[in-house]
């Protein structure tokens, strides 16, 4: 299929040379003949990124920051100065903004210009995919290399990161070609995210972008150039002047809590997709985690099911649970990269039908909020054409979409050699010592550490510092249905109340029941009937062929789970506080919500939740296990500080204080 170009993506024009031309900003990206050595010279020597990469400690992580992306090249020249450079267990951290992300064909052809840059160059074009507005974070490298893309505006997307850069670059086109973007609210961003010893390095000496830079808090000075550029500039950040407004701080209850020091060793309690998640990206960071799982294998709970679907459920108006599904996407699609496609998944798209009228006019909002990359609008002809089979109606197509074995995903994220997986072992009480926590099992000691993730789904709740966590079980039971060769020409995955996956193996997993009340998890026929009249709105042509009428319901296979949500539908992922000494720091927001409050937050150290994941924790978990592991190592957040927030376990005992006094 041709790769579809957007108004999101760069508009490239390929010059004589084979340089590319960006049609939007009319300038080139680089210079055929120096811009290796311009990159080299402007950015990683102005910077002195080789003595910096040397000195970084064991498990140090250097951040840089970019303005524009682009092709990548100077996110590769840093990687590959890194790579020889860096001793083998530091870490390198790129965030990088980009408002016209290349498309993939115009990334490959540019990158094939700088063959030498393969090693690292190759990656990218791997996992690029699912690149789509928002943070989209990349991980390379057994997760020694991390890559944040924010696509979108400097200007809107800089606000929303919570990190802690050492080193900026500052591209993206001549200040003369692109004014809006080098503006005093740029410098601003950059001042805040800065701290002392932060550095920074530009190509333009241009007056007004070096006084703006001095009065953000910048020290700069001109040095020669290279090439065709007289003068180049690079700057230290000496802090923020009294003249500028100071930004607001983030409320204690949503701080970073202290780094903990001591050895890096964990306890992951939970082998389902949270807690592999979390597990994977600790050892990509150099802890050494131990996963405790009280079944004799990983993912036997919810995400034990033959197939699951990677189902996007947007809202057009970019809320927080919208902006983390579109991160969770990108992320996980680009962890299936590394699984066997045909076996493990497939990226064979989703199809949402539009049921009825309210599914269709919600979906024509979809459409116009979103790119035709991500989502498009198809009616039943064109739908029918790629489902390979009839349907009830037409609907939105994910063409990035797709199903996953779930135990496959986990198996794959606990694949480390820092990661101990530890089955039948059921920790049923946490306690506090000095050392950190240990996980007991009556009286026997199962392990210990300074760091705990509880990653037990609804069952979190059974140690005190989650008891009070507002989640709810929800069952769920599949059906399995034996594929025939009618059924095999079903060739995406489509939903509408329920969901048909095409074959795995020589099985359909047809979905999904709710039951908020049961607690019995043997498979009942009345739900795979329901299941089966699920499957007959989607298409009664599909039923027809796998013959469903002649089935006899007390001989259908398949299984049945609970999921595990919150109420307001968002993950609880983060650090952990005391709740009795939460309630008497912050009781003044009892009579005025408004106050910030100057007091610490009562962490309760090195305990960490994931959890919450309800029916997309294939969307949600292997992203919110990069996001404790940003919070424990107080790295770049892999998803904006809003919506690191509205899945903060504190926002519930916030809801309570403020509430408090209202009573
Ligand atoms: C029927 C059904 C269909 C679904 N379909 C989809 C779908 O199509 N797409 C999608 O994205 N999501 C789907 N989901 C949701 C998805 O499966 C869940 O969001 C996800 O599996 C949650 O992962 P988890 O790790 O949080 O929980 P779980 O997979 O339940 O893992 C929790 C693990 O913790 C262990 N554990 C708990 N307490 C302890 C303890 N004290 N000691 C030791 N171990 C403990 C459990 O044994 C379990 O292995 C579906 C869920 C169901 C039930
Ligand atoms: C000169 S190119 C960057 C070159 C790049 N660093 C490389 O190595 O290929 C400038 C980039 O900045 C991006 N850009 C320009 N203005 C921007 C803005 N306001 N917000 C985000 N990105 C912007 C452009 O789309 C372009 O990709």
């Amino acid at each position: 299929m041709p790769e579809t170009l957007s108004p999101l993506h760069a508009q490239i024009d390929w010059d004589e040379q084979g340089r590319p031309h960006s049609r939007q900003y009319n300038d080139i990206y680089f210079s055929k003949d120096q811009s290796l050595e311009e990159t080299q010279y402007v950015f990683i020597e102005q910077n002195r990124l080789r003595e910096r990469f040397a000195a970084l400690t064991t498990n140090g992580c250097l951040v840089i920051g970019e303005t524009g992306f682009g092709t990548g090249l100077n996110f590769f020249c840093a990687w590959q100065l890194f790579a020889a450079q860096a001793p083998v267990d530091a870490r390198l951290h790129f965030v990088s903004v980009e408002k016209y992300p290349l498309s993939h064909a115009d990334l490959a052809r540019a990158l094939r210009l700088w063959p030498d840059l393969a090693p690292f160059s190759a990656p990218l074009l791997e996992q690029y995919v699912a690149v789509h507005p928002g943070f989209q974070r990349f991980s390379f490298d057994q997760g020694r290399v991390t890559l944040t893309l924010l696509i979108g505006d400097v200007l809107e997307q800089l606000p929303l990161l919570e990190a802690s850069v050492d080193v900026w670059f500052l591209d993206g086109f001549a200040p003369a070609k692109n004014p809006d973007m080098w503006t005093p609210e740029l410098y601003a961003q950059l001042a805040r995210l800065s701290g002392p010893g932060t550095t920074l390095a530009t190509f333009t000496t241009t007056g007004w972008v070096r006084r703006g830079l001095i009065a953000a808090g910048f020290k700069m000075k001109k040095v020669p150039g290279i090439g065709k550029k007289w003068e180049v500039m690079h700057g230290e950040f000496l802090g923020c002047p009294v003249d500028q407004p100071v930004p607001l701080p983030v409320p204690p209850w949503y701080a970073c809590p202290p780094v903990l020091g001591g050895p890096r060793e964990a306890l992951v309690i939970g082998a389902g997709l949270a807690g592999s998640a979390t597990a994977a990206s600790l050892a990509a960071r150099g802890w050494q985690v131990s996963v405790l799982e009280r079944h004799d294998a990983p993912a036997q709970e919810a995400s034990g099911n033959p197939q699951g679907v990677l189902y996007l459920k947007l809202s057009a108006h970019g809320t927080a649970l919208s902006q983390l599904i579109l991160a969770g996407f990108g992320y996980t699609r680009r962890w299936l990269e590394r699984l066997q496609r045909g076996h493990d998944w497939d990226a064979c798209g989703v199809l949402q039908l539009a049921f009825d009228d309210k599914e269709a006019a919600r979906q024509a909002r979809l459409a116009e909020a979103f790119d035709a990359t991500l989502l498009q609008v198809l009616d039943r002809p064109q739908a029918e054409a790629i489902a390979g089979v009839e349907l009830a109606s037409g609907g939105l197509y994910y063409p990035e979409g797709g199903w996953v074995h779930p135990p496959a995903l986990c198996r794959a994220q606990l694949r480390h050699p820092r990661i101990r997986l530890l089955t039948h072992q059921e920790v049923v009480e946490l306690r506090r010592v000095d050392s950190g926590w240990q996980a007991w099992a009556g009286d026997r000691l199962l392990a210990s550490a300074p760091l705990v993730i509880l990653a037990g789904a609804a069952d979190v709740r059974r140690f005190a510092p989650c008891a009070a966590l507002p989640l709810k079980r929800i069952r769920g039971q599949i059906t399995r249905l034996p594929a025939n060769d009618g059924s095999r020409a079903l060739a995406t995955v489509v939903c509408a109340e329920g969901y048909v996956a095409p074959a795995m193996a020589d099985e359909h997993t047809l979905g999904a029941s709710f039951d908020f009340h049961s607690d019995d998890l043997t498979p009942t026929e009345a739900e795979h009937r329901g299941n089966l009249g699920l499957l007959r709105e989607i298409s009664e042509d599909l039923a027809r062929r796998l013959q469903v009428d002649a089935m006899d319901p007390a001989g259908i296979e398949g299984r049945a789970a609970f999921r595990c949500t919150s109420p307001d539908y968002l993950p609880i992922v983060g650090p952990l506080a005391d709740s009795t000494r939460f309630a008497e720091a912050y009781a003044v927001l009892g009579k005025d919500a408004r106050q910030v409050p100057g007091t610490p937050c009562p962490w309760l150290e090195g305990l960490y939740v994931n959890t919450g994941h309800g029916s997309r924790g294939l969307i949600t978990a292997p992203l919110s296990g990069e996001l404790i592991a940003a919070w424990i190592s107080g790295e770049p957040l892999p998803v904006s500080r809003a919506v690191a927030q509205a899945c903060h376990p504190n926002r519930f005992m916030l809801r309570e204080v403020i509430r408090g006094a209202r009573r």
